[in-house]
C-alpha cells in the first residue's frame, strides 16, 4: 500500500518555489545571482499597518477569532469592494483566509467531485492545476499565447465549456504575463457565461492595484451583474501591500459558498492570524499612498525591462499593463546552443543554463503551461534588473 495518497501523487511542488530555492542554494555557495523568480513587492510593509499590528498585540487580540475573519475586517472588506469595485456584498458573503491561497484552495476543495472540470487560461498561475487536483478536479487549459495578447477570447471560452464544466479561473492582471481584461474583454466573456448557467466564475484580482498606462482595473462580477450570484471574487493584501509573509487574502461570493468555505477552514487552519487580520484592517481602511507610490515604481521598472529583454536576440517581449511580470517569448533561441555549449531545447533548457552561466534565475514557461517563454518578476532594484537584463543580453547573443 503506498503511503503517500493519490491526491498528492497528482501534483508537484511549485516550480517558482522551486527556482528560488535553487538560486538560494547557489548564492549560498558563494556565486553572484541575481533572483528574478520570487513574486512578491521587494518593499516594507507600511509603517501604521505596522504598528497597528503590534497595537493589536498589546491590545491583546492574541487569541482565536471567528474562523473565517473578525467581524470589524469583514465589514472593512465590504467597504473596499463598495468603494473600489461598486460590488455590494454583506459580511455573510465575505470570507478571510490564510492568503488569497487559502481562499482559492478552500472553494476549489468545497466545491469540486471527481470529474468535474476547471478552464484555465494558459499561462496561468502555477498553482491552479495544481490545486484542482488535489480537490479532485480536471484542469482543462486553453493556451492564450502572445499573439492574442494571453488573453482567453470568447470562442475559446465557449469551446472549452463542457456539461462537466464547473468553474472558470479568470486572473487579471495576470501572474505571469501581467495581461489585464478590459471592460470590453470581460464582457464579451461574460456573454458566453451567461449563456452556460453551470458556470462559476473565480476571478483571482490579487494583482488589482497594479495596473498600468491609466487602464483602469475590471472585475467581471462589476462588468456583469448577471453573473455575481456565480462569481468568487478573490483577493488580499499581500500584493497591494507588501504583505506577503502576513498571510491575509478575502473571497466574496454567494453566501452558501462563502460558508461551505468556512466549514472547511474550521477543520483545518481554522482562523488566519489575529494579529495579521488587525494589520489588514489596518490596511484597508487607512491611508492608501503606497499603493500609487509601489504602482509609479513597478511602471518605471516594467519600462526598463522591456525595453532590455527587446534588445536581446531571439527574444520577444510584450508590454504587460499589470502585475510585476514580464512574459517573452524565446522561440527565436529554440534549437541553439549557448556559449558554454548547453542545446537550448526548450525553456527549461533555457532558464537552467542562463542560471548556470549567467547567474540569473527565472522561471521557465513550461511551468505557466505555455512556452517558449519565461517569467521575470521585476520586483526588485533598478540596479539589480539592469545587471540582469546585461547578463541575458551576453547570454542571448552567445547563443549560436
Ligand atoms: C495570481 C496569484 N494569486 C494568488 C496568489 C496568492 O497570494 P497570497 O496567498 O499571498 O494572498 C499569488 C501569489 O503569488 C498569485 O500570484
Amino acid at each position: 500500500m503506498a503511503f503517500l495518497s493519490d491526491a498528492l501523487e497528482r501534483v508537484k511542488p511549485s516550480a517558482t518555489i522551486a527556482m528560488s530555492s535553487r538560486a538560494r542554494e547557489l548564492a549560498g555557495e558563494g556565486r553572484d545571482i541575481i533572483s528574478l523568480s520570487a513574486g512578491e513587492p521587494d518593499f516594507d510593509t507600511p509603517a501604521h499597518i505596522r504598528e497597528a499590528a503590534k497595537a493589536a498585540i498589546d491590545a491583546g487580540h492574541t487569541r482565536y477569532t471567528a474562523v473565517d475573519g473578525i467581524p470589524e475586517l469583514k465589514r472593512a472588506i465590504c467597504d473596499k469592494f463598495a468603494r473600489e469595485n461598486g460590488l455590494s456584498y454583506t459580511p455573510a458573503e465575505v470570507t478571510v483566509g490564510t492568503g488569497g491561497k487559502q481562499v482559492l484552495y478552500n472553494a476549489l476543495m468545497a466545491t469540486l467531485n471527481p470529474g468535474d472540470e476547471v478552464v484555465i487560461p494558459a499561462p496561468y498561475w502555477v498553482s491552479y492545476p495544481d490545486m484542482v487536483l488535489l480537490a479532485g478536479g480536471t484542469p482543462v487549459p486553453v493556451e492564450c499565447p502572445m499573439e492574442q495578447d494571453y488573453k482567453l477570447s470568447p470562442q475559446q471560452l465557449e469551446a472549452a465549456i463542457t456539461p462537466r464544466t464547473k468553474w472558470l479561473i479568470l486572473n487579471s492582471p495576470s501572474n505571469p504575463s501581467g495581461a489585464c481584461y478590459t471592460v470590453d474583454e470581460l464582457k464579451a466573456l461574460g456573454e458566453v457565461l451567461l449563456r452556460h448557467d453551470h458556470v462559476w466564475i473565480m476571478t483571482d484580482d490579487i494583482y488589482e492595484h497594479l495596473t498600468f498606462d491609466g487602464l483602469p482595473f475590471a472585475t467581471i462580477a462589476a462588468v456583469e451583474p448577471g453573473l455575481k450570484d456565480r462569481t468568487l471574487t478573490v483577493n488580499g493584501v499581500s500584493k497591494a501591500y507588501a504583505m506577503t509573509g502576513w498571510r491575509i487574502g478575502y473571497g466574496a461570493g454567494p453566501a452558501a459558498l462563502i460558508k461551505a468555505m468556512g466549514t472547511l477552514q474550521s477543520q483545518s487552519t481554522s482562523n488566519p492570524c489575529s494579529i495579521a487580520q488587525y494589520a489588514a484592517l489596518a490596511a484597508l481602511t487607512g491611508p492608501q499612498d503606497y499603493i500609487e507610490e509601489s504602482r509609479a515604481v513597478f511602471q518605471r521598472r516594467r519600462d526598463l525591462v522591456v525595453s532590455g529583454l527587446n534588445q536581446c536576440a531571439g527574444i520577444t517581449c510584450p508590454t504587460p499593463q499589470g502585475a510585476f511580470y514580464v512574459y517573452p517569448s524565446i522561440a527565436g533561441l529554440i534549437g541553439k546552443t549557448s556559449a558554454k555549449g548547453t542545446s537550448i531545447t526548450d525553456d527549461e533548457a533555457f532558464a537552467s543554463a542562463l542560471l548556470d552561466e549567467t547567474g540569473v534565475a527565472v522561471v521557465f514557461g513550461a511551468a505557466f503551461g505555455l512556452g517558449p517563454a519565461f517569467r521575470i518578476s521585476y520586483a526588485t532594484s533598478d540596479a539589480q534588473l539592469t545587471d540582469a537584463v546585461a547578463r541575458i543580453r551576453a547570454f542571448c547573443g552567445g547563443c549560436a
